[in-house]
């Protein structure tokens, strides 16, 4: 479900939020009413907080609806890592995850290159590490650069969309970072966010459970506690409408 705004140059994906909010909850009714027995996946933005009014607002269950999430973050986030240490991304593993926006989240304690850590990685290897908090920033910041540049993005996105769906059609069971709604997973209640899932023909099959440390799972919190906050904003607009 890509039907929606974009926030101008400059400006944050909340700013489209009660617009494309309203989008998606007239949306998701027609999807539920022609094609019930849908996976639907929401990219239009915010889009954790999107899939978070498209569940609330429809009968899908949490498995079959399910965000675009943190997936071009990560990708993005992997192939910074590859460059670095001149190694092809696919022997690199690791996620942004939490929000897609400024407060993605990359738990280091669960990103390997070989098996190892990154700071094992790059030690061993005589290379020099890496500036995380850097690359964190890029890669948050990777969607407003290209966006200010041409005004749109697709190919990220894209990419990520059509590996979600190969996952699905093929009933992969590939471990990709999407957003699903949490129930008490690493504390976290009642917020759309990502985190590193099994995904096949089911739509989100498992949400995998990762050693996190615990200033990570601290972070994990924050970001559940904005996009319920977030939320909440948008349910508030459309209460005062209706
Ligand atoms: N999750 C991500 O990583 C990611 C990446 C890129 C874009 N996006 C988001 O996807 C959304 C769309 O981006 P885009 O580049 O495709 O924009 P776009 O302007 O090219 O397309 C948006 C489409 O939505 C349609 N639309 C608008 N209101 C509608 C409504 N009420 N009912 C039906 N259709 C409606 C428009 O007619 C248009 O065809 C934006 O919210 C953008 O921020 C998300």
């Amino acid at each position: 479900m890509t039907a929606g705004t974009y926030p101008k140059a400059g400006g944050s994906r909340e700013d489209v939020l009660r617009e494309n909010c309203d989008i998606v909850r007239d949306i998701i009714v027609e999807v539920e009413r022609y094609a019930p027995a849908a996976i639907v996946l929401i990219v239009a933005n915010p889009v954790d907080v999107a899939t978070q009014v498209a569940l609330s607002h429809s009968g899908f269950r949490k498995t079959r609806l399910i965000s675009a999430g943190t997936l071009v973050d990560t990708m993005r986030l992997v192939r910074l890592v590859s460059d670095h240490v001149k190694i092809d991304p696919r022997s690199v593993s690791g996620y942004v995850v939490g929000e897609h926006g400024d407060g993605g989240l990359v738990p280091w304690s669960v990103f390997t290159i070989c098996g190892m850590d990154v700071d094992t990685y790059c030690r061993l290897n005589n290379l020099e590490p890496l500036d995380k908090e850097m690359l964190r920033r890029q890669v948050v910041e990777a969607g407003h650069s290209v966006f200010s540049k041409k005004g749109y993005t697709n190919y990220g996105i894209g990419a990520s969309i059509s590996r979600i769906v190969r996952a699905i059609a093929l009933d992969e069971k590939t471990v990709l970072p999407v957003g699903t709604l949490l129930e008490g997973e690493y504390g976290v209640d009642g917020a759309v966010m990502s985190l590193p899932c099994v995904i096949g023909r089911n739509g989100v099959e498992q949400i995998i459970q990762c050693d996190f440390s615990d200033a990570e799972v601290d972070q994990l919190k924050q970001s559940g506690n904005h996009i319920r906050q977030l939320w909440a904003m948008a349910e508030e607009e459309q209460a005062v409408i209706g």
